[in-house]
């Protein structure tokens, strides 16, 4: 089991994904939480999660966790998708600080966004598979129907930089054809990398109105709730911005750096390469 006593308002926040594409969520912490610093793990060494069993997401997402605790932070954000769906409930249960998913948000936000109470849900196989989604919504809202899609060659589409253009428009029109005619209006990025297909999605997809929602702005409001509940809001320290968010990944820096780029939509200047043992 892991532990950490750590309650201090000061200490930094942790997040991890798979790889480069939490970034899209600590993009979003970083513009509701100014005053806030923090530590990213990507491990890059072992993506995609998307694609392997309940049994290796965990592992992975306790050695990410493991990693994270021994920086010292005060509160877990797991910023990847297929890692929410699997390992949370786990991970919550070994650490004794505050740990958010992307899945809960996110389905929340759709319940709030969509009218006709039909909603598409897409992300990895493992997510999909997980029915992670379906759960928390029908627990809420029993009435909504839910149609899902696992999107596998969407990752590697982003991770590429093919986000415009015909080929992630075909890829597009492919995968959600079938949702978008069961008479959708909320279709739901269930994924860390689908936010950078969204305006390729909404003009495939012109013809229809669908609103498009993604996890990331739900989880960042969701931390500013928990920290505020918790009065682990960080105050009165004076931030230097280029020391405010410290980066690791397990493999490939220079790589990290280039692409995470894109979805950060700044530069990232520092990634440090570290490896981490996988836990059982
Ligand atoms: N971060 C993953 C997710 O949100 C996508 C990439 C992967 O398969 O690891 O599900």
């Amino acid at each position: 089991m892991l532990y950490s006593n750590l309650n201090n308002e000061n200490l930094k926040i942790g997040v991890f994904d798979s790889g480069i594409g939490g970034l899209t969520v600590l993009a979003e912490l970083k513009k509701k939480l100014p005053e806030e610093e923090f530590v990213y793990l990507g491990d890059t060494a072992r993506v995609p999660y998307g694609t392997r069993s309940p049994e290796t997401v965990i592992r992975y997402a306790r050695s990410c966790t493991n990693f994270l605790i021994n920086k010292g932070i005060k509160l877990l954000i797991i910023a990847c998708n297929t890692a929410s769906s699997y390992a949370l409930d786990t991970i919550k249960g070994e650490i004794q600080i505050p740990v958010i998913g992307v899945v809960e948000p996110g389905a929340k936000a759709v319940i709030k966004k969509t009218k006709n109470k039909r909603v598409g849900i897409i992300g990895t196989e493992g997510t999909i598979n997980s029915q992670s989604y379906e759960k928390v919504i029908k627990n809420i809202a029993k009435d909504i129907n839910i149609f899902t899609m696992a999107c596998p060659l969407f990752v590697p589409l982003v991770e590429e930089g093919w986000t415009e253009g015909e080929i992630p428009s075909m890829v597009a029109r492919k995968y959600l054809t079938p949702i978008i005619e069961e008479g959708i209006d909320t279709l739901l990025l269930g994924c860390t990398h689908y936010p950078l297909l969204k305006r390729t999605i909404q003009v495939t997809f012109s013809e229809v109105y669908i609103e498009i929602v993604d996890s990331a702005e739900e989880t960042a409001r969701e931390v500013v709730n928990l920290l505020q509940s918790c009065k682990l809001m960080r105050k009165d320290i004076k931030i230097i911005e280029e020391k405010r968010i410290k980066y690791f990944v397990t493999d490939a820096p220079e790589k990290f750096k280039k692409i995470g780029n894109r979805f950060l939509k700044e530069n990232i200047e520092h990634v440090e390469w570290i490896d981490i043992p996988i836990m059982l």
